[in-house]
Order: C-alpha cells, then sequence, then structure tokens
C-alpha cells in the first residue's frame, strides 16, 4: 500500500487515520488510489498543511486566520472526525466566517487527533479526495470491492484463464462483473432470484439464470454449463450452510478448476469463533483437514456443533478434496468475513 501512494514516512495517528509523508504530487497519490483496490478503504485524503499544538477550538482560530488571507470568503468545511464538523464550523461561523456546502469559493478542511492533542489542517480551492468520486457505473455492490482485489492480488485465476465461471448468488452481479471483465473470452453464468444490474446483463458474456439453485434443480440449471473452471459465491449464510449448498455445485467444478468463496460469520465474537468456523469450511474443503494442536474432545467443545457435524457428514459421504487452501482476509472483507480460494483435486 505504501508503494502505491509512494509514502516515505507512515504514523498511524487514531484507529482510523493513517498520516503518510509522500513524495508524490497530489494529484499523483488520488490518482494511485482511484487505480486500486484500496479506494475501497480510504474515505478521505486531506493535504496536510500544518500541525498545530490544540483542540477544536484552536483548531477554529487557526482555520480562520488561514481563511482571512482569501477573498472572496464563502467557504466549506470538511472536518475528521466527522462529528467534530459541527463544533468547529460552529466555531468559524460565530468568528464571521460564511459557509455554503454548494456556492463556497474555498474548501477549509481539518481534523483533531485528541490523544495526540494536536490538530492539523489546510484550504483547498477543491474537495479533498472523497470515496464517493470514485464510485463509478463500473460499481454496482460493495461486494464488487472484494473480487476486485482479489484479481488484482491473487494471480491463480489469471493463471488458469477461464473459459466457464459460475457466481452463485450473484445479484446485483458485482463479482458476476468483474470476472466478466477480466475474463472476456469465458462465459459466466449468474444465479440468482435476484435481478442483475443492467450494466451487468449488458455484458456479452453473461448468463442470468434467475432461480434459487436447490440439491432439486442443480443439474437442471448447472450442467447445460458445465464443467466449470471457476466457481465463485459470496451468499449470506452460516458457513456451513453454504457449505451444503456448495456440496452437490462442486461436483460440477473440474478437477484444477479454483473455488472462491466468502465466509460470513454473523456474529460478534469472530476472534474466538471465528477459527472454529474456518475451519469447518477446511474440513469439508479438505476431509482429512485436522485443526492443529486440537483433538476430537477439543472439536466437540468447540460451540458451533451444528456446522461441526455438518462437516463431519460431509467426511463421511466422501465430498470433494481441494489443496492450495488460503483463507484471505482482503482488505475490501469486513471485519466479520474471509476469502476462501481452493483448488479442486
Ligand atoms: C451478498 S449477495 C451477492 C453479492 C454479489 N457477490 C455482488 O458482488 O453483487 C448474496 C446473494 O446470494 C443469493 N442467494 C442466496 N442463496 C442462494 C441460492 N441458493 N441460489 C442462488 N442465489 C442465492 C441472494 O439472493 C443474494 O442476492
Amino acid at each position: 500500500y505504501h508503494a502505491a501512494v509512494g509514502a516515505t514516512t507512515v504514523e498511524r495517528w487514531a484507529s482510523d487515520l493513517i498520516f503518510f509523508a509522500s513524495d508524490k504530487r497530489e494529484e499523483e497519490v488520488v490518482r494511485a488510489l482511484c487505480s486500486c483496490f484500496l479506494r475501497r478503504s480510504v474515505q478521505r485524503l486531506f493535504v496536510v498543511q500544518q500541525v498545530v499544538k490544540g483542540d477544536e477550538d484552536e483548531l477554529a482560530d487557526k482555520l480562520v486566520e488561514a481563511a482571512s488571507a482569501l477573498s472572496p470568503r464563502t467557504f466549506r468545511y470538511i472536518g475528521y472526525p466527522k462529528r467534530s464538523e459541527g463544533v468547529v464550523g460552529k466555531a468559524m461561523f460565530e468568528r464571521g466566517l460564511g459557509f455554503s456546502p454548494t456556492s463556497f469559493t474555498s474548501v477549509l478542511y481539518g481534523g483533531v487527533i485528541e490523544k495526540k492533542g494536536v490538530a492539523f489542517f489546510g484550504v483547498s480551492q477543491r474537495e479533498p479526495f472523497q470515496r464517493e468520486m470514485v464510485r463509478g457505473e463500473d460499481f454496482v455492490s460493495k461486494a464488487q470491492y472484494k473480487m476486485e482485489e482479489l484479481l488484482s492480488s491473487l494471480n491463480l485465476l489469471q493463471q488458469i484463464q477461464p473459459k466457464s465461471i459460475l457466481d452463485l448468488g450473484a445479484s446485483p452481479g458485482g463479482w458476476s462483473m468483474q470476472v466478466a471483465q477480466a475474463f472476456p473470452d469465458s462465459r459466466v453464468l449468474a444465479v440468482d432470484k435476484g435481478s442483475l444490474h443492467p450494466s451487468v446483463l449488458a455484458l456479452p458474456n453473461i448468463t442470468h439464470s434467475a432461480t434459487t439453485l436447490t440439491p432439486a434443480n442443480a443439474e437442471s440449471v448447472l450442467s447445460p454449463h458445465s464443467p466449470f473452471d471457476v466457481v465463485v459465491c459470496d451468499v449470506n449464510m452460516h458457513p456451513a450452510e453454504a457449505c451444503t449448498l456448495l456440496r452437490p455445485v462442486l461436483s460440477y467444478l473440474r478437477s484444477g478448476g479454483v473455488l472462491v468463496f466468502t465466509i460470513k460469520c454473523f456474529f460478534k465474537q469472530v476472534k474466538a469463533s471465528g477459527s472454529d468456523l474456518i475451519d469447518t469450511v477446511k474440513r469439508f474443503l479438505s476431509p482429512g483437514h485436522r485443526p492443529r494442536g486440537r483433538g476430537e474432545e477439543g472439536e466437540k467443545a468447540s460451540g458451533d456443533g451444528g456446522a461441526a457435524a455438518d462437516a463431519h457428514e460431509s467426511e463421511e459421504e466422501g465430498g470433494h478434496s481441494f489443496t492450495n487452501i488460503e483463507v484471505v482476509w482482503l482488505v475490501a472483507n469486513t471485519i466479520h468475513e474471509r476469502t476462501v480460494v481452493a483448488v479442486k483435486e
């Protein structure tokens, strides 16, 4: 990430604020952000002109001082953290500055880092980079950022140059769009009873099967398009349920084909129980898998009883076997998600 923005010094100023010095010009930094998956994570970019000791009041004083050198004097204020905008804005208004959210001539921006007891600020002719500015028409869902990041950071899919791809649970079509554009010679089957965004449907290599996949209809829906070189799946389900959904589907993935799916843990204790869920998925994908350093007793006591039972069931059935199983935490994954990538044996 440092390289993308040309950062020479990096300091974490707060849990959601990183300061970096860069030898690149502002436009170059913004271009670098916009052209890589970091744009998903960076909310705003402030160009720091000065750092001073003090709180919101001092920040307002400094901003008024900087603004009074400018004319005409109608401003917009953008602040960090967002909740401080009102306080600092009001303090500046009381000191005589005029504000307009639409017809401003300069943008004032600033932030207070409470823990360090310092504030930073700057004045600009235009708005600082904001994430909304790069949400182009080519993005149809937030989920799409995950596939974009995966494609840009993992070479596996490029290596196999897939010709046939299944996107299970595709609506509104972010993942389908990413893979269809990355592999224009492929055919993408997007299965979801939900609709696809018109810009996804407009792609020449996408077929929408508007249905909910079940074990009963799996053959009629999938076999005309199979075998698949890649199966991707981003359904909102407990990982054990997702495994159950995937079980019949994986027969249609060719040997050497790649599976990508999101593990979603819909509860707060992701750190405590998340690893059990990841083991559940690993056992499902690789029946011989045993969590390291844990015996049968430990597994039984793991607290995800249903999931573990399901995984054992899949072992009994023999299931499908995968190698190179990687569980990655993408920048675009939420705190409760991990992305699994695996190759079918
Ligand atoms: C989080 S959304 C997928 C977002 C998508 N990856 C994107 O980038 O736009 C999950 C979707 O899975 C679909 N889904 C859940 N179970 C399904 C099933 N059995 N068959 C097909 N689609 C299913 C839901 O209808 C929902 O639209």
